[in-house]
């Protein structure tokens, strides 16, 4: 019997406020908005809304259920239950791996925009769309704000991630959600707001494709940080009087509500200066900054505190993506926390340099026609996530005892969940068939199906070896 204790979190609103610093990130404020404005906008919104809303509030309670049950991180709270189950776990590592290969590319770029707010990035509103576009396809300047970010994540995962991070996320997460208001409020009474509000809310359903749908699915478990056992392993440090049910709401909630208000800050200010809504992956960064810019003086002062803020938002996810390697090895390789950190940081740091690189002078260098940038982002965002989601919900569904979840959830019966025989049958059967089918649709409809095709392989490459680990 170990009798050392497993670390906790320091308080109930500790754990929830780490788990919605992990939600709330750049996939609310950079890629949400982003994805929406390639989709075609309000479409794209409700179904998004509608996956956030259902999957992801079941699957998040799925994941807290099997973290908190078998205190273990992903690789080994599989592992514990039923052997044949490794390989879901390793997938969620391999998928840390991968998301951070990218993460901390745009984490740096928002570093970037602290300082070039105060160093004349707002006084020529007209040059901020080509200044964006020079900036991250120069071969030193994002790479040393990656590496500067990568290295912020290390120093705090290495303490242990209750602390430093939980402070800073208590004050600047508030601070995110209240700027994101008044930038919201400027850009809906900016001249020509209103197409942008359109664009947001006036569903227009013919332009969805199968792709929209994966889309949808994708960008729903990447903003909540599902389907990789981030959430379990949040989940293992968790206090059994906690309410796993009403915890997944809240920060279901809050991350969806970060996202909706990064969408109408964004696309009214968008419209409003005669910008294409599909412009990709730049959008923050160029629309946000014009708004300010039109503020005068008050606007670099605003700007400075988005970035700030946003940086935060994106360190408090990131943490918790090196945390799902860490806690791999410390649980499974019973390495000391300090290599593991140093370990997987510094294998991030590769990855970090090929895919800022991939931007500017390496652009020319694919893999099944996309940059490593993409390759980490398309990869783990349309497929790993989205099977890994389905492999939880099966999981919890048919190799669980349903007696056992109903102890888990309810804490031994000292609580009530009125919703636990919908949620269960939801996991069980909705999930599982809705995800296999728009991974269908998807891959189908997708650009990048060799890609797709690809991932796929992969998985069942780990199902067949990853026995052994
Ligand atoms: N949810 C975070 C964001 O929106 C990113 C993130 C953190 C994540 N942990 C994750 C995404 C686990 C998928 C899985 O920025």
């Amino acid at each position: 019997m170990e009798n050392k204790q497993r670390e906790n979190w320091g308080s109930r609103i500790g754990f929830l406020m780490a788990a919605a610093g992990s939600a709330v990130g750049l996939g609310n404020i950079w890629r949400f908005p982003y994805m929406a404005g390639e989709n075609g906008g309000s479409a794209f919104i409700l179904i998004y809304l509608a996956f956030a809303l259902i999957i992801g509030i079941s699957i998040m309670i799925s994941e807290f259920a099997v973290g908190r049950r078998t205190e273990l991180s992903a690789v080994g709270a599989y592992q514990s239950i039923n052997r044949n189950w490794t390989f879901a776990g390793v997938l969620g590592v391999l998928s840390a791996f991968f998301i951070m290969g990218f993460y901390p590319v745009v984490g740096g770029w928002a570093l970037a925009y602290i300082l070039k707010s105060v160093t004349g990035l707002l006084s020529n509103s007209a040059a901020i769309g080509d200044a964006f576009g020079a900036f991250i396809t120069n071969p030193i300047e994002p790479l040393i704000w990656m590496l500067v970010f990568l290295a912020m994540n290390i120093a705090i995962v290495a303490k242990g991630i209750a602390g430093g991070i939980e402070k800073a996320g208590k004050v600047l997460m508030p601070t995110l959600f209240v700027l994101l208001i008044l930038i919201a409020a400027r850009s809906v009474t900016l001249p020509g707001a209103g197409a942008g509000l359109d664009f947001l809310f006036k569903p227009d359903f013919s332009k969805v494709t199968g792709a929209t749908y994966l889309a949808a699915l994708g960008q729903a478990f990447f903003s909540l940080s599902l389907g990789m056992g981030c959430m379990i392993t949040y989940g293992s440090y968790l206090g059994k009087s906690e309410n796993l049910a009403s915890n997944a709401f809240i920060v279901t909630v809050l991350d969806t509500s970060v996202a909706l208000l990064a969408g109408i800050a964004i696309f009214p200010a968008l419209f409003a200066f005669g910008m294409e809504p599909a412009v990709g992956a730049g959008l923050v960064f160029v629309v946000v900054p014009q708004i300010f810019a039109a503020m005068g003086g008050i606007g670099v002062l605003f700007s400075v505190i988005f970035f700030v803020a946003l940086a935060v938002a994106a360190l408090t996810s990131s943490v918790s993506l090196l945390e799902v390697v860490v806690a791999y090895l410390i649980d499974q390789r019973k390495w000391e926390r300090k290599k593991s950190v140093y370990t997987a940081g510094g294998i991030m740091v590769v990855t970090g340099i090929l895919a800022s690189l991939s931007l500017g002078v390496m652009s020319g260098f694919t893999m099944f026609g996309v940059g490593v940038f993409d390759f980490f982002d398309i990869l783990t965002d349309k497929i790993f996530l989205a099977i890994g989601g389905l492999l939880l919900a099966v999981f919890v569904g048919w190799f669980m005892d349903k007696k056992d979840l109903e102890d888990e959830i309810t804490n031994g019966g000292t609580i009530k969940f009125g919703l636990f025989n919908i949620w269960y049958n939801l996991v069980k059967y909705v999930i599982p068939v809705a995800i296999a089918i728009v991974a269908v649709m998807g891959i189908m409809s997708i650009e990048q199906t060799g890609l797709m095709l690809f991932g796929l392989a992969v998985i069942v490459v780990l199902a067949i070896f990853s026995k052994k680990l």
